[in-house]
């Protein structure tokens, strides 16, 4: 009877579009003012082609869970929508991602090429602490998305860093809700004021790789709510990306792209999102599902997908309403692109210029994380020798759909090079050799799948006592390059990836004894993606710059602050720990580096018995709950390595002056910042906030606010304002369900990091 009654209320409805459908396939384009009228044309048929993509070329004639690869309209886009012209509907084109944007350099045929500028990546982006400045690095994105006629980019990647291990952290801001959220915004709405559209990904929760397309994320609402989407709230309120990207994984055992209380009551209800919602790339397992709970595009779309949701609307499981709802989005997207607005892209965006914004981006979210005077270098140091196969294979940026495809690396012997310094021989010469001996320095995979399986780097090798007799006599100073990459799909061990494989603990040791008693200095530079061990080795060198990913232009940027041009003014997004275990998240997260590939086939069976559950691969406990990164350590009193929001500069500055007040419904703080030091800087300021007695547990300090300087001279001030209102002390009541933000005296800390408070002022919060 229930089966009829469906069947029948699907043949009601199928009835009532094709009835609309005659009505309306007269002559109609779509226009901005006609979206209802063209839903009301477009036959089922074809409202189901527009909720899938145009399907992705396969590269072994079968789908993959693998980075894009299309030829339609842009090649090596990640894909596109599906193009209607009876009816004036052009595709749209998306493609990757949160570095810079991703296409094929090349084209058959063609001789023009199509290289795209290689910025740094997210995590230096969010130590900038700077949002103007991020702000004009997605202004320049946003050309260049322009120029190739690319409509929405896939990013920017805003998981929170949960754990060092995860293998897209570099793609990721930081392990604070707060600082993700305001570093995005300033990407997206620079982006955005091109006329073109952003994918905030991955919503949410997918911080592990490890089979991340089955994995079940349990976690409390309170930790979501604080932790987990805090940053998509804020990027959504302050910036409204076109779309959003729905991630691969389950979250309390539903997949996030089923899932409706994620997609429509919290992302729509709840915060107010007016774009379009995508599945990440083969994401989801049913469409009917997916098209119910929000997500309204299924890329890169399949075929299976298209008859479901047909055959759902038949048979009256899939409402067309939803259908229509969703079409609808497709058609706002389509009507807000460049393309449909006429603009004729020139594929010449002016790469030069853009390399210039990746050099300055990179120097402000360097890190300066030790320094004995060492540096600036002086200007007796001439001849500088570079240890590590890092230093002559710099790496721009992670692999996957995240790499971009830049013109050139600037290495860092290159960037020595250009600075002036004489990159000394009889260590290149070494390096060059064991480069030959081991296949020579490698090439960036050209095919998107392989750059997602391979990030292996050559390993390093212990310089004998010969070469560093002949390197320490012919050089003024050492620099030794410790890198890391990594790729989408897997995620880092704990054994040589966050610890120091053995190899680079003997050579710094080595390299920092002989040039030490020779009286000459070692710089330890760091080109990494995401956290290592510190503790057991940061001693050793007079220095240690921690230069991230820093895109294509990174051995000059490098170059820009060793050599005092660029004064550094980056700080820590995140939190370096003692050790790996001292993170909360730790014991519920895979140490092992296990990676998607052969976890996801297992995971296709799993999936079929849930009864046999496998902790931190088939799912994972968020025990720790809202306790992620300086929150925990700063709870439990646990030392670190280096706390988050730290940084130095090659000057000193005291804060004074602090002061909170009301004002509109808004607080604001101000502080005065003065530069104490001999030479000019910048400085950022970190506003945490204590709350006051309340009936649940709440952290020690969060971070509610920043702002950093312009230069400031050498004695000069400036006073700093940052506003927040009662609705960001609020904490998600975990029993109430409901945001609730206690009276009572906070105490608002004004500090260089978060365990570095220079000024404290009390302000009260009446009922
Ligand atoms: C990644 C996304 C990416 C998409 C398209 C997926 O494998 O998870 O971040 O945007 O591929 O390339």
């Amino acid at each position: 009877m229930k089966k009829l009654f469906i069947l029948f209320s699907g043949m009601v409805m199928l009835f009532a579009c094709t009835s609309q459908d005659k009505t309306n396939s007269a002559e109609i384009k779509l226009n901005k003012n006609n979206i209802d009228e063209i839903v009301n044309a477009l036959t089922l048929d074809e409202k189901a082609s527009l909720l899938i993509g145009t399907g992705m070329k396969s590269m072994m004639g079968k789908s993959h869970p693998a980075v894009g690869s299309t030829q339609l309209g842009v090649n090596g886009a990640a894909g596109t929508t599906v193009a209607i012209p009876r009816l004036g509907i052009p595709f749209v084109v998306l493609a990757d991602g949160p570095a810079g944007l991703r296409i094929s350099p090349t084209r058959k045929n063609d001789e023009n090429t199509y290289y795209c500028t290689a910025f740094p990546v997210g995590t230096l982006l969010a130590s900038t602490w700077d949002t103007a400045l991020v702000e004009s690095v997605g202004a320049t994105t946003g050309n260049e998305m322009l120029e190739y006629g690319v409509d929405v980019i896939l990013g920017p990647g805003m998981n929170i860093q949960r754990n060092p291990l995860c293998g897209r952290n570099f793609e990721y801001f930081s392990e604070d809700p707060y600082l993700t959220g305001t570093i995005a915004s300033a990407m997206v709405n620079g982006i955005q004021s091109n006329g073109v559209g952003t994918s905030v990904k991955h919503f949410a929760l997918n911080n592990q790789e490890t089979n991340r397309n089955f994995n079940d994320a349990r976690v409390s609402e309170r930790a979501m709510r604080e932790i987990y989407l805090k940053g998509y709230e804020i990027v959504v309120k302050d910036a409204q990306p076109w779309t959003v990207m729905s991630s691969y994984n389950k979250i309390n055992g539903t997949y996030a792209a089923h899932n409706h209380w994620l997609l429509t009551e919290v992302l729509r209800d709840d915060w107010g999102f007016e774009g379009l919602v995508m599945t990440d790339w083969f994401g989801g397992r049913d469409a009917v599902a997916q098209v119910t709970a929000g997500n309204d595009l299924q890329e890169p779309g399949r075929k299976s997908q298209k008859k479901a949701i047909i055959k759902g609307v038949e048979n009256g499981t899939l409402s067309i309403k939803d259908v229509n709802t969703s079409v609808k989005r497709v058609l706002e997207l389509v009507v807000k692109s460049p393309g449909f607005n006429g603009y004729k892209h020139n594929n010449k965006p002016d790469l030069k210029t853009h390399a210039a914004v990746a050099r300055q981006a990179a120097t402000e979210g360097m890190i300066l994380l030790e320094n004995n005077g060492a540096l600036p270098f002086s200007i007796e140091i001439k001849n500088i020798a570079l240890f590590g196969t890092t230093s002559y294979d710099f790496i721009s940026g992670g692999m996957g759909s995240g790499d971009v495809n830049e013109e050139y690396t600037v290495s860092l012997a290159e960037g020595i090079a250009n600075a002036g310094y004489t990159v000394n021989e009889s260590v290149k010469s070494d390096y060059d050799k064991y480069y030959e001996d081991n296949g020579g320095v490698p090439k960036k995979p050209k095919n998107a799948l392989f750059s997602m399986i391979n990030s292996e780097r050559l390993g390093e090798f212990i310089p004998s006592e010969e070469q560093l007799a002949s390197a320490v006599s012919s050089s003024d100073a050492a620099i030794i390059t410790i890198g890391r990459n990594t790729t989408e799909g897997k995620d880092h061990a704990e054994k040589d990836d966050f610890l120091l494989t053995n190899a680079e603990q003997a050579m710094i040791k080595s390299v920092c004894n002989e040039y030490h008693n020779a009286g000459k200095q070692v710089v330890v530079v760091l080109n990494i993606g995401g956290v290592i061990e510190t503790t057991s080795w940061k001693n050793l060198p007079d220095a240690v710059l921690l230069a991230w990913q820093a895109g294509q232009e990174g051995g000059n940027s490098v170059a820009d602050i060793l050599k005092g041009n660029v004064n550094p003014s980056g700080k820590l997004p995140m939190t370096f720990p003692v050790a790996l275990s001292d993170h909360a998240s730790t014991v519920n997260f895979p140490t092992e580096g296990a990676s998607i590939s052969l976890l996801a086939i297992t995971g296709i069976k799993k999936d079929k018995k849930p009864d046999k559950y496998v902790r931190n691969i088939d799912y994972t406990e968020y025990e720790e709950g809202i306790y992620v990164g300086y929150r925990h350590f700063d709870k439990k009193g646990l030392k670190v390595s280096y706390p988050f929001g730290y940084g130095l500069s090659y000057t000193t500055f005291a804060f004074s002056d602090a002061n909170v007040e009301r004002s509109g419904g808004m607080w604001i703080a101000t502080v005065n910042v003065t530069n104490t030091g001999k030479v000019a800087g910048k400085e950022v300021v970190e506003l945490y906030v204590s709350a006051p007695e309340s009936d649940i547990d709440k952290p020690n300090r969060e971070l509610k606010a920043f702002t950093k300087t312009k230069t400031i001279a050498q004695g000069e001030s400036q006073t700093l304002t940052m506003t927040f209102t009662d609705y960001d002390l609020a904490s998600f009541h975990p029993d109430k369900s409901e945001w609730i933000t206690d009276a009572g005296t906070y105490q608002a800390l004004f500090g260089a990091s978060v365990e570095n408070i220079l000024q404290t002022v009390p302000f009260e919060l009446m009922k």
